[in-house]
């Protein structure tokens, strides 16, 4: 999906040259996704000739140890093992170099200030894949030595704090050094095609906006489930939890472009302005409330794809014993004129038996129904857009099994695989943002006032659980998570979708 610019914006074409300045520029991000990214789009011809990428971190590489690292890290997870292109490769690596300094010096910003000063004119991108603490006094130095152009751009990665006031002081750090239309702040699940496609299939039909609204819709179900466990990551997400790490960000952009308003058009603020309205109709929950409508949970040691799978305080990095949810379920509630009374069931989790993240919209059944023959309740039409992996939209629908004799309804599906269908590979979150920050287009990016109406609705669970001690209740690796996830949802008298594809 093409993002129109808008007017206000600065227009910047692809073919402008730019320079992107890393930092973390050889930590895991940067490894797994930031490089390859850059690298599958030079591939594609999208990058200018004359684009540069200069990796910034802590301690000295030489530029071939470099090159050899982005090398590496493409072709295992650009390329997945397969040699690189060598014309791409060839081009590709005349854009690298490599900068050991310490950002939260200003005296080390020498030799970076003499490699872009005299390219002014050029798109700057300050990319900061670091730990957030390290946001604002990296923000301050380049201010402090004038490095920040009129049409910089400073990505952000979350996590953008760990609560709203921590989010706030990141916020305020770095907006002392760059205005609000220049920081771009990262959610990738925003890059995903098939989260884009959520606004094409609502905005660019006319079948399914009339009927998006408490009045046809009984609930919607919004899971991001992963086979992954935490082991290498526990620092981190020992102080994160799922709520934080995923809930927070992830899941509210998919709820807010599944329950938003028509946008009057794609320009960034329209988009965002009507996010921001879903994510202050959130219905707040709080103390016992809040304790009702969630259920944490921990994974303990199992089974996935018949592999044995550490529990979660077993794994490597495990410090010591925690009560760190690593899933979620939360039932939430939008208090606005047309999700009134409609649950939002949202789940995920570490260690669950399949990685895949959908959307399901279920409809209500109809009012009247004229076959007893098949039973007294039909199940109901279910629109299932399934975000990953096998990207696709499924419509659940009841259709008369051919044959004489006595008439039979059978659920069916009709079935619109991406893969199928466009018979493309679908390209890595991180090209489309990549790209967008290159040529200034911040519709795919969250505005500081929704990342802290989002923070301001967890916070409330979060210090709900903390102040009525709500336990991480155990399920075992490879399960759907802890009964009570289950009970949640099946006390409304409804059950979590299962695929059945
Ligand atoms: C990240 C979280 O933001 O998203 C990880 O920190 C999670 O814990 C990841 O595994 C999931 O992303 P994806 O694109 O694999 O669904």
């Amino acid at each position: 999906m093409e993002m129109p610019t808008p007017s206000t914006q600065r227009t910047t074409l692809i073919s402008e040259p730019f320079d992107m300045v890393v930092f973390g520029g050889r930590g895991d991000l940067a490894k797994r996704k930031l490089l390859p990214a850059l690298y599958e789009l030079d591939r594609d011809n999208r990058l200018p000739p004359d684009g540069r990428i200069i990796a910034v971190s802590r301690g000295d590489m030489s530029h071939e140890a470099f090159i050899k690292l982005v090398e590496e890290s493409c072709v295992e997870f650009s390329t997945k093992g397969k040699p690189l292109d060598s014309n791409v490769w060839a081009r590709f690596s005349r854009r690298l170099s490599y900068t050991g300094m310490d950002a939260t010096s200003p005296d080390a910003y020498g030799a970076l200030t003499g490699m872009l000063k005299d390219r002014q004119a050029v798109v700057r991108v300050f990319y900061l894949a670091t730990a957030p603490d390290l946001f604002g006094p990296t923000a301050a130095n380049l201010g402090r030595k004038d490095l920040v152009t009129p049409d910089a751009r400073l990505v952000l990665e979350k996590p953008l704090g760990h609560d709203l006031a921590s989010s706030r002081a990141i916020n305020e750090a770095v907006g002392a050094v760059f205005a609000e239309r220049q920081i771009y702040r990262i959610d990738h699940y925003l890059g995903k095609e098939t989260v884009q496609n959520l606004m094409v299939l609502r905005f660019a039909n006319s079948l399914f906006e009339p009927l998006w609204n408490r009045t046809h819709i009984d609930h919607v179900q919004i899971t991001v489930a992963e086979t992954v466990g935490i082991g290498g990551r526990w620092s981190y997400y020992d102080q994160a939890g799922a709520l934080r790490d995923m809930v927070q960000n992830h899941l509210l952009q998919v709820l807010c472009l599944t329950a938003m308003e028509p946008p009057i058009s794609l320009d960034a603020d329209s988009v965002r302005d009507e996010k921001v309205k879903v994510l202050k109709s959130l219905n707040m929950l709080a103390g016992q409330e809040a304790a009702n409508a969630t259920v944490r949970g921990q994974y303990r040691a199992g089974a996935i794809d018949g592999r044995p799978v550490p529990g979660y305080l077993d794994e490597t990095d495990a410090k010591g014993t925690s009560d760190r949810e690593t899933y979620v379920a939360i039932r939430a509630e939008i208090d606005n004129w047309r999700w009134a009374g409609v649950p939002f069931y949202l789940r995920t989790g570490k260690r669950l038996p399949q990685r895949c993240s959908e959307i399901v919209v279920q409809f209500k059944t109809p009012p009247h129904f004229i076959y007893p023959s098949y039973g007294a309740v039909p199940p109901s039409n279910r629109l299932i857009m399934r975000l990953q992996p096998n990207e696709g939209v499924r419509f659940q629908m009841l259709n008369k099994r051919p044959g004489p004799g006595e008439l039979r309804l059978q659920q069916t599906a009709l079935n619109l695989s991406f893969a199928d269908t466009f018979g493309t590979v679908i390209p890595d979150a991180y090209e489309r943002l990549l790209l967008d920050v290159i040529r200034g287009r911040p519709t795919l990016f969250m505005r500081v006032d929704e990342v802290e109406a989002a923070w301001r609705w967890t916070d409330s669970i979060l210090d709900s659980w903390q102040q009525l001690n709500v336990p991480a209740r155990p399920y075992t690796a490879g399960s759907w998570g802890p009964s009570a996830a289950i009970a949640l949802i099946e006390r409304d008298g409804r059950t979590w979708h299962e695929d059945d594809a």
